[in-house]
């Protein structure tokens, strides 16, 4: 695994297999950036003309690799695009992030880097520092060993004196967030052969005592006993029983309480509304809500945050068979209201509603659940954007805010009144699906029906940006992403209101 560390060297005395210098658009063509002055200085001016020689612009993603000259440690030069050069004032986090991703997983195979990069505060230190563990995640659990690089070992964070100390700190932090992250995005690689409602689970619960939180895992008898209808009833087609599984993190200051709910569906075939070829490929996916949560929970409590967070994670494999539920079913839901499945393929929802009472029930302050819940999302939105729909526009507001710093794409989206008769049903509470057109919205109204009134809740819907299927970039890999994961502790953090390091 990548580790992160602080260096206050000059870049060009550093050992290592490479230095990482930024380099940006100018109106004349390739700049260095500020970090690598020590470097340009032994190009001895020559460094634009060899750069663009390389074909290098200063575009975000261009990485070029060039054999150090004299005066340089490191065996290579890596220079890696920033985009447009700034005159004044910082470089945006998130291009540092990105340029960092990039330059780290160019890197794999190679034992140590030096970052170079614009580090003028703890926030670009961190960004760095989390694009770095980002980019350098490659999941190959599954290759033979020896078919693939490792990912690069260790990445130095190179800054001034006067940085030293919060740099320190803001590597801590990132290294928390990057692995919890990556951890979340190896579950979502991880094929549903292998990761079952159970085996989820017990991954959860094993952390739980590593890292000392409230683990309490509900099987489908104790699901049976509590009448968690909506759980047991997309879960009732597989041979892979459902889990209901609660991890809590609790701050003994804590003035807040808040409940992430996560969809948790380790497969998605549709069951009996079977999914066609070409839409069930990569429905191992579909559990991406509930990692996100799971990483969070995790995270929150390594950085010791004054708040309490009980993260719910409703686990279920929906498939088709004899027992399977049927379109036309109704199924009694915990909390007593009866939903009509007129699709089995729209499961996220019935899963979700089961936890959404169940989180209601403790009156958290706010509740926001985490769901891969719907193509239209992705028709609205695109793959790299989730959709924000709440209850709460201050509410609302605070999630996007938190996003936005935290380096993801997020929007917020209505929840019409006018579109909630569609879910009517001729014979039970509610149905499943209704007015197909804004079926993201759809999903999100129904979802509201099982918040209590008056609880602050907000629905993530991150059926694009959840799974990559492109060729990697940035901090970006191939498959899981680890979307939601930094806004929620973003928003964590906001709400606890202190900006504590790791550890303490
Ligand atoms: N898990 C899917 C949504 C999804 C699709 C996520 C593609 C990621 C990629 C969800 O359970 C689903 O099947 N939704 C249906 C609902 C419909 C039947 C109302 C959909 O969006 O088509
Ligand atoms: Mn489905
Ligand atoms: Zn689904």
């Amino acid at each position: 695994m990548t580790t992160v560390t602080v260096s206050t060297s000059p870049a060009v005395s550093l050992r290592a297999d490479a230095i990482v210098i930024g380099v940006a658009k100018g109106p004349q063509g390739p700049v260095l950036a500020p970090g690598a002055e020590t470097v340009a200085k032994v190009f001895d001016g020559a460094w634009p003309e060899i750069l663009g020689m390389l074909g290098m612009t200063g575009a975000e993603g261009e990485v070029v690799k060039l054999p150090s000259p004299d005066g340089v440690e490191a065996d290579m030069v890596l220079a890696v695009g920033l985009g447009d050069a700034v005159n004044s004032g910082a470089y945006d986090t998130e291009k540092l992030r990105e340029a960092a991703g990039a330059a780290a997983r160019s890197l794999a195979g190679a034992g140590k880097a030096a970052l170079a990069l614009p580090v003028e505060t703890a926030e670009a230190a961190e960004a760095i520092a989390l694009g770095g563990l980002l980019g350098a995640y490659a999941f190959t659990a599954y290759r033979t060993p020896g078919n693939a690089k490792a990912p690069v070992g260790e990445l130095t964070i190179l800054t001034d004196h006067r940085g030293y100390p919060s740099a320190e700190v803001a590597a801590q932090r990132a290294t928390v967030i990057g692995r919890e992250l990556n951890r979340c995005r190896d579950l979502i690689n991880m094929p549903a052969n292998d990761l079952s409602p159970e085996s989820f689970a017990a991954i959860v619960r094993a952390v739980g005592e590593e890292y000392r939180l409230e683990v309490e895992v509900l099987d489908d008898k104790a699901l049976t006993q509590s009448s968690f209808g909506g759980i047991l009833g997309v879960g009732q087609g597989s041979a892979n029983p459902p889990r209901l599984v609660k991890i809590a993190y609790n701050h003994p200051e804590a003035k807040t309480n808040l409940a992430f709910v996560g969809k948790g569906i380790t497969y998605d075939s549709g069951g009996i509304s079977l999914k066609p070829v070409g839409s069930n490929e990569i429905m191992k996916r579909d559990m991406s809500g509930a990692a996100a949560v799971f990483a969070a929970v995790a995270a929150v409590s390594r950085l010791s945050l004054r708040i309490n967070i009980t993260g719910w994670l409703a686990l279920a494999e929906n498939m088709p068979s004899g027992s399977a539920t049927r379109p036309g079913d109704v199924l009694r839901m915990y909390g007593g209201k009866t939903v009509e499945v007129l699709n089995t393929d729209a499961e996220g929802r019935v899963v979700l509603a089961d936890a959404l009472v169940r989180a209601g029930e403790d009156k958290p302050d706010a509740i926001v659940d985490v769901a891969t819940l719907t193509a239209a999302m992705r028709m609205a939105l695109g793959n790299r954007i989730f959709g924000v729909m709440s209850n709460n526009d201050i509410f609302r507001d605070r999630i996007l805010n938190a996003a936005r710093r935290a380096g993801e794409q997020a929007w917020p989206l209505p929840l019409p009144a006018q579109l909630r008769k569609s879910l009517d049903s001729r014979v039970a509470d509610i149905a499943n699906t209704g007015e197909r057109m804004g079926g993201g919205l759809v999903a999100g109204l129904f979802l509201r029906e099982f918040v209590p009134d008056g609880t602050a809740w907000a629905h993530l819907d991150i059926a694009g940006p959840a799974f990559h299927e492109g060729a990697p970039y940035g901090y970006t890999p191939e498959g899981g992403t680890g979307s939601a994961v930094r806004t929620l502790v973003q928003l964590a953090e906001d709400i606890a209101g202190d900006r504590k390091p790791a550890g303490r």
